[in-house]
């Protein structure tokens, strides 16, 4: 994978359903969410310049724990489970609500949530109780758009600009992202390195 400068350092820490069971960590947090398939666990990878820390998968729905892991030993990323996918059985299905608004109450250190969505997809309901969620607990919503190189250039921006008026944001506050071309990273942690600094 090509160098990426922003990362020294990456482990895994652990995988969490209860609250009981989330890592006894006092570092800045950074979630990542979005529906099954967008490409939680494939950004995550990038992110951190590993090809598989977070486990990436075509059967969508693999990641269905709390996955914790510590970057530069400064601040925790953590790859929620993904939402909606009719294959994953009704009981994990069920499970999933509360795990992850169980989190977002829970998790004090949390200081922006990462919303993912695929750029050939309109968000609905689900994004926007995503978006309620955060903004009932204080965090900072980070809207990305995912997979952008499944779009011919001039297919992006109008469909970046759809997603964007969809939840209600203008264009220039989501981040345009693509996994395959890295398109995105050098914003993406930008905005993350805002959040994670120790206040001077
Ligand atoms: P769950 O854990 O099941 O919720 O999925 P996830 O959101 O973690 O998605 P994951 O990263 O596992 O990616 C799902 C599929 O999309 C895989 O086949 C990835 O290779 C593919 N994918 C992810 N990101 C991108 C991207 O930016 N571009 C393209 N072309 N494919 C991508
Ligand atoms: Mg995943």
């Amino acid at each position: 994978m090509a160098d990426n400068h922003f990362v020294k350092d990456v482990e895994f820490i652990k995988s969490a359903v209860r609250p009981k069971d989330y890592p006894e960590t006092e570092w800045p947090e950074v979630a990542v969410a979005g529906r099954s398939n967008v490409g939680k666990s494939s950004l995550i990878n990038r992110l951190v310049n590993r090809k598989q820390i977070a486990r990436v998968s075509n059967t969508p729905g693999r990641t269905q724990l709390l996955n914790f892991f510590l970057v530069n030993k400064t601040f925790v990323l953590c790859d929620l489970p993904g939402y909606g996918f009719a294959k994953v059985p009704t009981k994990i299905k069920r499970a999933w609500g509360p795990m992850v608004e169980t989190y977002l109450s829970e998790r004090p250190q949390v200081r922006a949530l990462l919303l993912l969505m695929d750029v050939r997809r309109t968000p609905g309901d689900w994004e926007m109780q995503l978006i309620q969620w955060a903004s009932l607990h204080g965090y900072t919503l980070v809207p990305i758009v995912t997979k952008v190189d499944k779009l011919s250039v001039s297919k992006r921006k109008p469909a970046v600009a759809k997603v964007a008026r969809a939840i209600g944001v203008s264009s220039d506050q989501v981040i345009g992202w693509s996994s395959v071309s890295g398109q995105g990273l050098e914003d993406l942690w930008k905005t993350i390195n805002r959040f994670v600094s120790p206040v001077s």
